[in-house]
């Protein structure tokens, strides 16, 4: 069948695989002078370890990982090396008690093209610190006293649960209107009066941040082979996610402008105005300031991207078990009725009463981890962890799953049991190991409005609705289960909202 004839055309060939091999046995040996953590040896240098967790969902073969090689072990993704930290008291000794030294990004291809260091998710130093810490406060000056956050969120809530009703008691899917109605909340909070949900400009910049966010998962590949880029076309939808972040920004500076003229530094009531005011600050008080247009429009990105996905994604997961799971659904809305009752949407006033519909909440996000593998962190300098050497160029992923479904920790990590987040006194628990919004110095700098919003959401629309399959079909979660992108998301599915009846 094979020529056993070397003639031109096979000696290139077999020239390739040697060199392959020798450089495969001098990234072995590498691996072991530097004292890296174990893990798999790479074979073909240019693929890595990529075919150890070649499967669909990813936390099945990272599972089998960990238990081969520990809490802490590396994987090569590409010729990039990865290290994994597993198990809680891991990740709080490397994230919690360290955290000075593992918070930092590390450089990649697609990150640094689109953020470059600013704003705040990808940003790392002293640029960070800043930018993270003006937000943490913003947002909560805007969340408490005068509850401004909870009133733009019941308009978004009024605007969805009006376009649910619309359907008529069809199937449809949530997820369309969904994004794009909690988008406008951040929006509402960001740009404030200068926000109209109906202007064509509003709409045409929500779907780009919308289209970005559902395109991230593919041109993250890019991060691990940058050569990919020079391919013809645009596979990775990476020249559109670039032209899309023009547009955004764009925006943001026209809005920034509108914002500066009308200026009034007695109602700094959104993102913009609060951020012009630390500017004119600092610039009062002569201090050299990385508060900049360019900051502001990367920060505001960065809010959205990270504001709306991951929102969308626990609403509709959310929906698709109480379609799933009937009695947890006449649970939820026995407990609303009976507290908030009909009359007027849920509030956050309301939070202490609604304990199971908490519990839900938090049980959705301990089962379906959304966002199993959090970002990418890295270090400063070479550091020592567990008797490894974690080099600074590595590629830190922190491994939530094997926190959220550890057995040790929950018992019944693959259970759906809203119950154990309840106290014998009826009260709310929250174990340290509850980590779906990531803990220390990098923790989810929108927690609070997440769970304002997931919380004012999902009880409206159970209040409001109850939440079917459509006609005739019977719904699983192992179904829909199966969207492994940047986030873990339901496959599309379609339900029906039926209005409950006030009586
Ligand atoms: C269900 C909803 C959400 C979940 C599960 C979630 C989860 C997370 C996680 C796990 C991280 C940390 C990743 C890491 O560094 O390893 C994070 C960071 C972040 N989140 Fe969220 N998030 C949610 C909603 C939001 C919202 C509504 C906002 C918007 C205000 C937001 C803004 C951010 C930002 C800006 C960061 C980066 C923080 C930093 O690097 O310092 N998130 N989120």
């Amino acid at each position: 069948m094979f020529p056993l004839v070397l003639d031109e055309w096979y000696l290139p060939l077999i020239m390739t695989i040697l060199a392959i091999s020798l450089l495969s046995l001098c990234v072995g040996r590498g691996q072991d002078r530097r004292n890296l953590p174990p893990g798999p040896r790479v074979w073909i240098p240019l693929i890595g370890n990529v075919l150890e967790f070649a499967e669909e969902d990813t936390r099945k073969p990272l599972r089998r990982l960990r238990k081969k090689y520990g809490n802490v072990y590396r994987l090569y993704v590409g010729t990039r090396l990865c290290v994994l930290i597993c198990g809680y008291k891991a990740f709080k000794e490397a994230f919690i008690s360290r955290g000075d030294e593992f918070s930092y990004r590390p450089h990649m291809f697609i990150t640094d093209k689109i953020c470059q260091n600013k704003g705040i998710v990808c940003s790392t130093g002293d640029i960070w610190k800043k930018h993270r810490k003006f937000a943490l406060i913003t947002l909560r000056n805007f969340g408490m006293g005068k509850s401004i956050l909870e009133k733009r969120i019941h308009t978004e809530v009024s605007v969805l649960l009006s376009s649910v009703n619309k359907q008529n008691r069809q199937p449809f899917h949530l997820s369309a209107i969904l994004s794009m109605n909690l988008s406008n909340v951040i929006a509402a909070i960001v740009f404030g009066r200068h926000f109209n949900r109906d202007d064509p400009r509003v709409v045409q910049i929500l779907a780009a941040v919308n289209e970005n966010n559902i395109n991230l998962g593919s041109n993250c590949v890019m991060n691990f082979y940058p050569l990919l880029r020079h391919l013809p076309g645009d596979l990775f939808k990476m020249k559109r996610c670039l032209k899309n972040v023009d547009l955004i920004e764009e925006y943001i500076n026209e809005i920034y402008y509108k914002v500066l003229e009308e200026y009034d530094e007695s109602k700094v009531e959104d993102f913009i105005s609060a951020y012009i005011k630390e500017m004119k600050d600092q610039k009062g008080k002569n201090e050299t300031t990385t508060f900049t247009l360019d900051q502001l429009c990367k920060t505001v990105t960065d809010l959205f991207a990270a504001g709306t996905e991951a929102i969308t994604v626990t609403i509709l997961w959310s929906m698709l078990y109480l379609i799933c799971k009937p009695e947890a659904q006449d649970r939820m809305f026995s407990e609303i009725r009976n507290t908030v009752g009909l009359e007027r949407l849920p509030s956050v006033q309301d939070k202490r009463d609604l304990v199971y519909t908490e519990a839900f909440i938090m049980e959705i996000m301990r089962h379906v981890q959304i966002g199993y593998l959090g970002f990418p962190h890295s270090v400063p300098h070479d550091v020592v962890f567990q008797g490894y050497t974690i080099p600074k160029d590595a590629i830190i992923l922190p491994d939530m799953d094997s926190v959220l479904s550890d057995p040790d920790v929950w018992g019944d990590p693959e259970l759906f049991r809203p119950e154990r987040f309840i106290s014998k006194e009826g009260t709310v628990l929250q174990p340290d190991e509850f980590i779906p919004f990531f803990a220390g110095k990098r923790r989810c700098l929108g927690e609070s409005l997440a769970k304002m919003e997931l919380l004012l959401y999902v009880s409206a629309l159970v209040q409001r609705f109850q939440i079917l399959p459509p006609e005739g079909m019977t719904m699983s979660i192992e179904e829909y289960d199966g969207v492994f992108g940047l986030h873990h998301a339901p496959k599309p599915f379609k339900m029906r909202a039926v209005p409950r009846s006030v009586s």
